[in-house]
């Protein structure tokens, strides 16, 4: 009994030195000291020996057991262990290691320009209009005063979707229609795209942007009009800029007028950019011509209005110092990053 039993030990000891994964260590350890293993079978069995082989057959049984039950446990550990060294093998981190850098996008300069002239007009108490690129004749020029055989009407300038349908070429369509859809009074701004049908180059595209404004109240006067646009030039532009009117013709407006400011680049000394004379165009505007006010729905003999339309490309140009239109329109993103 006493050498089954050592050998049993040798047997077992012999199994788990093969063994190195968990679920066979559970077989084999069911397979002996398991509810019907080996050893517990032997152990049962001691009430056939005569009494006085008991003590000594059950405490080598034990010690068999024991020392089993040992390298049964040590050998779980010793899996486990390797297990989580695997774990933290496979699942280390270098921390060391550099980040991968994410490019940030900025704001296109347009969008940032407009955005700065959309805040310095509504401190101002204006809201934002919108109108349609895909215009009627009507607004986009029988509405504002401009008649059947105007030269703005040319098909050489004017891309026309059909008879009565067009591309609007200016931002202005969206006063008449923002007049019939609201009462006096009314302060609005209207940006969008515009298009003409021009040739490529460093100062023009057949695709541009432009803001339009438009002011109808009771007693509206050019003082009001030199007021806001004045006040806009030395928010945009700076304290220091000066502004001048020019007397101009537009079908729409009348009186009508040019504004001028003191040149961004030379601050009026005189330089190439404004051609030496200190002083660089920006806007139109002018008082709104009654016949307009009466499109709109608005009587002109209770109301007076004043609009203005400025190009904002040519504005975003002359604050940047951008000489070429295209770059603005390529999307090169070494040019956009700059900004
Ligand atoms: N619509 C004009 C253009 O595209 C710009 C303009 C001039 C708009 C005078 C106005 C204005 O509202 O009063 O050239």
């Amino acid at each position: 009994m006493k050498e089954s039993l050592l050998r049993l030990k040798e047997e077992v000891l012999k199994e788990l030195s093969k063994i190195s994964d968990s679920n066979k260590l559970e077989e084999i350890r069911l397979k002996y000291l398991g509810k019907k293993g080996e050893i517990t079978k032997i152990l049962r069995s001691m009430g056939s020996l005569a009494p006085e082989e008991r003590p000594v057959i059950g405490q080598i049984a034990n010690e068999v057991r024991e020392d089993i039950e040992r390298a049964i446990f040590d050998l779980k550990k010793k899996i486990e262990n390797k297990l989580k060294e695997e774990k933290i093998k496979r699942e280390y981190i270098d921390i060391t290691v550099p980040g991968r850098k994410r490019e940030l996008g900025t704001k296109h300069p347009l969008t940032q320009v407009l955005d700065e002239i959309k805040d310095i007009f509504i401190g101002m108490g204006f809201k934002i209009a919108e109108g349609p690129e895909m215009e009627l004749d009507y607004y986009n020029f029988e509405a504002l005063n401009i008649p059947k055989n105007h030269p703005a009407r040319d098909v050489q300038d004017t891309f026309y979707i059909s008879e009565n349908m067009l591309l609007r070429t200016h931002t202005s369509p969206v006063e008449v229609r923002t007049m019939e859809k609201s009462k006096p009074p009314i302060r609005i701004i209207s940006p969008g795209r515009v298009y003409r049908s021009d040739e490529v180059d460093a100062t023009h595209s057949p695709v541009f942007h432009q803001v339009e404004g438009l002011v109808v109240d009771k007693g509206i006067s050019m003082a009001d009009l030199k007021g806001i646009l004045s006040t806009f030039a030395k928010r945009f532009f700076g304290e220091h800029t000066k502004t001048k009117f020019r007397p101009h013709h537009f079908p729409f407006t009348e009186p009508s007028a040019e504004m001028d400011v003191t040149c961004v680049a030379c601050k009026g000394v005189g330089c190439r950019v404004c051609k030496g004379t200190g002083w660089i165009e920006i806007l139109g505007a002018g008082m709104t011509h009654p016949k307009v006010l009466e499109y709109g729905g608005i009587d002109p003999e209770e109301y007076t209005g004043f609009a203005f339309g400025m190009g904002l490309d040519r504005i975003t140009m002359l604050k940047y110092g951008i000489d070429d239109l295209r770059l603005l329109f390529e999307n090169d993103i070494r040019f956009l990053k700059q900004f």
